[in-house]
This record gives C-alpha cells, sequence and structure tokens, in this order.
C-alpha cells in the first residue's frame, strides 16, 4: 500500500475515534460496557476485516497499515480497540494460517463482514504464563470433540459468535478448536471487574461437554499451543501500537494542560520541569511506535516467507520488544500526564487517570511483560549459542 493511501485510511480512523470513540470513551468506563452500535460503525468501515484478504470480503491491510488503524482507534479508546485487536489479530490470523479451505469460506467472510465477532479462549485460572499447562479437555467421541473445562479473561466472550479454544487432546497434546457460543455446553461465567479496560467485557466461559465436530477442528489436533503462541506474536505487534495510542492521548492531554494551566503567574509549560516531562514522553512515545512498526515488518515479512520467526531480528523476538517497549511506555507516560494534572489529575472528571488504568493492562494481557523478557532472552540466547549446544 502507498504512503498516500496509508495516510486516508489513517485519517478515517482518527475521525471515527475523535468523533465516535473519545466522547464516549468516560461512560463506557463508568458503565462497564461498550455500547452495539460501534460494532455496526467499526463493521460499516471495514475496520473488523483489516487483515482478512480482499478475496475473502476484507480490506487485506499490510501490517503497517492495520497498525496505523489500531493506533488511532486506541488514542480514542483503548478498551474498544482492544476488542477489534483481539478479533483483527489473534482469531482471524489462526483461521488464515491454520484453517482448511471450509474453515477460511465459512469464517473469514462472515469475520470481516462483523456478522460475528472473534474471540480466544486460551487462559484458565490455573494457566496463565503458564499456558502449556491449561487443564480444559477434548475428548473424542462418537460425534466429535466434547470440550470439558474453564477459561479466564476471554476478551469479546459474550459478545463473540466465533471462539477459538485451546484444550487437550491428549495428555502431551493441545489442540484449537473454532466453537460457536450458542452450542450446548458454552456458558458465558463471571464478569471480571478491572481495574482499566471496563468497557471491554471481559469474562469467564465454562465448557461443559460442549461437542465439536470435526470440521470444528482446526489444524493439527497436537499443534494448537503452537498456533496459540504464532497468534499472540501478531496480538503482541498489535499491543504496541494499542499502547503507542494510549501514550498519545495522554501527551496530547498533558500538553493542552500545560500550556493552559497557570501556577505562581505562569504556565505550567514555562517550568523547566514541565518541558522535562513533555520531553521524555514525546522520546518514549516515538521510540515505541518506531519499535512496533519494526516488528511489524519483521511479522509481514514472516507472512510472506521472506523473513524468520526465530532468533533477535525474528518477529517472537521483536513483537515481544515491541509489546514490552510500548506498554511500559504507555503507563509511565500517563502517570506524567496525571502527574502533570495534579490534583485535577486524581480525579475522575479528568481523562488521564484512566489512561493510565487503561495502559497498565497493555503490560499484562497477551503475555505479561516478565514472560515478554523471557521470550526475547529465550530468541537472543538461542541464536547466540554455539551450534549443537
Ligand atoms: N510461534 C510458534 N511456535 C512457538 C512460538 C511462536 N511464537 N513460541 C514458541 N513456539 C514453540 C516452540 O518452538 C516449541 O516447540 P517445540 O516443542 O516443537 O520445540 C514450543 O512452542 C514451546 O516453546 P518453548 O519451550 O520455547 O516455550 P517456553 O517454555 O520458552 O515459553 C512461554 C513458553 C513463552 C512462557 C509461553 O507459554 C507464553 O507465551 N506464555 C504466555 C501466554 C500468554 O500470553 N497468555 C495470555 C493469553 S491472552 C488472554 O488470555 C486474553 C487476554 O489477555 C486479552
Amino acid at each position: 500500500m502507498d504512503t498516500a493511501e496509508q495516510l486516508e485510511i489513517q485519517a478515517l480512523a482518527r475521525d471515527f475515534a475523535e468523533g465516535e470513540l473519545r466522547p464516549r470513551a468516560a461512560e463506557w468506563d463508568e458503565a462497564r460496557s461498550i455500547d452495539d452500535d460501534v460494532f455496526a460503525k467499526l463493521a460499516e468501515l471495514g475496520f473488523l476485516g483489516m487483515l482478512v484478504p480482499e478475496s475473502d470480503g476484507g480490506l487485506g491491510f499490510d501490517l503497517s497499515t492495520y497498525l496505523l488503524v489500531l493506533e488511532e482507534l486506541a488514542r480514542g479508546d483503548a478498551a474498544v480497540t482492544l476488542s477489534v485487536a483481539i478479533h483483527c489479530g489473534p482469531v482471524t490470523d489462526l483461521v488464515l494460517a491454520h484453517g482448511s479451505d471450509e474453515q477460511k469460506a465459512r469464517w473469514l467472510p462472515r469475520l470481516a463482514s462483523g456478522e460475528v465477532v472473534g474471540a480466544f479462549a486460551l487462559s484458565e485460572p490455573e494457566a496463565g504464563s503458564d499456558v502449556a499447562a491449561l487443564s480444559t479437555t477434548a475428548e473424542r467421541g462418537p460425534d466429535g470433540w466434547a470440550l470439558r473445562g474453564t477459561k479466564r479473561w476471554v476478551t469479546n466472550g459474550s459478545r463473540a459468535g466465533l471462539v477459538v479454544v485451546f484444550a487437550r487432546t491428549a495428555p502431551d497434546a493441545i489442540g484449537a478448536f473454532l466453537v460457536e457460543p450458542g452450542s450446548a455446553g458454552y456458558r458465558v461465567g463471571g464478569r471480571e471487574r478491572t481495574l482499566g479496560l471496563r468497557g471491554s467485557e471481559t469474562v469467564a466461559v465454562e465448557l461443559d461437554g460442549l461437542v465439536v465436530g470435526d470440521e470444528g477442528l482446526l489444524g493439527d489436533p497436537g499443534d494448537g499451543l503452537k498456533y496459540a503462541l504464532q497468534a499472540l506474536d501478531v496480538g503482541r505487534v498489535g499491543i504496541g501500537a494499542q499502547a503507542v495510542g494510549i501514550a498519545r492521548a495522554a501527551f496530547e492531554h498533558a500538553t493542552t494542560y500545560a500550556l493552559e494551566r497557570r501556577q505562581f503567574g505562569r504556565a505550567l509549560a514555562e517550568f523547566g520541569a514541565t518541558r522535562s516531562k513533555l520531553a521524555e514522553m514525546h522520546r518514549r512515545i516515538a521510540g515505541a511506535r518506531a519499535l512496533t512498526h519494526e516488528a511489524g515488518r519483521a511479522l509481514q515479512r514472516f507472512r510472506e516467507g521472506a523473513g524468520p520467526r526465530t532468533g533477535p531480528e525474528g518477529v517472537t523476538a521483536l513483537a515481544a520488544a515491541a509489546k514490552l517497549e510500548a506498554s511500559e511506555s504507555a503507563t509511565w507516560v500517563a502517570d506524567e500526564a496525571v502527574q502533570i494534572f495534579g490534583g485535577y489529575g486524581y480525579m475522575r472528571d479528568y481523562p488521564v487517570e484512566k489512561l493510565l488504568r487503561d495502559a497498565k493492562g497493555t503490560e499484562i494481557y497477551e503475555g505479561t511483560n516478565e514472560i515478554m523478557r523471557h521470550v526475547i532472552s529465550r530468541e537472543v540466547l538461542h541464536a547466540a549459542r554455539p551450534a549443537g549446544e
């Protein structure tokens, strides 16, 4: 995609975020719910099919355009963007990368049009970072696979028309299943009460003998964990963009406020302490954005078979680095924005405390930053080890 086209799409996302998301973000945060019309409008713009090929009804964006849109949306509201990113990132990627022709034909057009929203059910009460320890089971029977277990932190779990569920198909094997929530045995459990991203309808899901036929098994029944980790690479690059969007919103509020607010007879922006904070905020946002787009390019190359997954320049390490850098920058920037606002920053009536709460989430979901450090060091050390060790 050429730059002029990208700028046009970016402007479209920015207008949507400024017109439809930013003015309503505080209300959704308070209500812990996002109005349904937003998903219809996102679908109308095609933003629920950003990574679906045009031949399957999507927009077929390259990674860099996708990241520009996510950043703009997150600048408007991070809770909505989390829903969009799970749907467009891990869920779409799983179907694209591992779906059979029938599965692609069945799901990709519906995901692209927004007819169904996608969810990703991997984590469990006792298996978060140590995801290989998940205990949901998929037992093979005459009618297909019977799924039993509890999933937690399922974003879009109550709104979804397609949930990718990861379950143990054998004591040493994990499979991935395309589950339709209307099926018997799918129950939405408790709604999670979260610090930030409160509009996002993140729920627990109970699977009680839900039967999935072979048409719902994704790829090889023993490769689900690898599929999940690969899909999380896509998710983590997207979180980089989401975090940059949150940081930008906090930075913009802080600069405006620093110019308006007067103390000791001068605008805050005239104090060296404030200027130094603004300079650091700008530096960290620019760095995080650059790394996120570098990871996006690595992912693009990997998808085109022209770049590695592993090693320091591979998509897995760069995706983890982008998420790590952008999320820590977002929390830091939002924290400084609260500080610049002072007493008003601590009030719910001003927008920056929400941004700090939302930013913290990006350090945790789709792999904590401790896991990101583990992944990066694993990739770097593995590449540096002499062959055969
Ligand atoms: N893509 C494909 N395959 C991958 C991979 C990737 N990115 N990363 C690892 N693999 C493969 C490895 O090649 C290895 O395969 P073999 O067994 O054939 O060699 C296998 O997967 C296991 O890999 P490692 O042994 O190298 O894994 P590890 O033990 O070093 O680390 C882990 C595993 C990084 C800790 C991983 O378990 C992990 O990322 N945990 C975090 C999970 C996570 O992000 N959870 C959040 C889910 S999102 C959610 O719940 C909802 C939400 O937040 C909104």
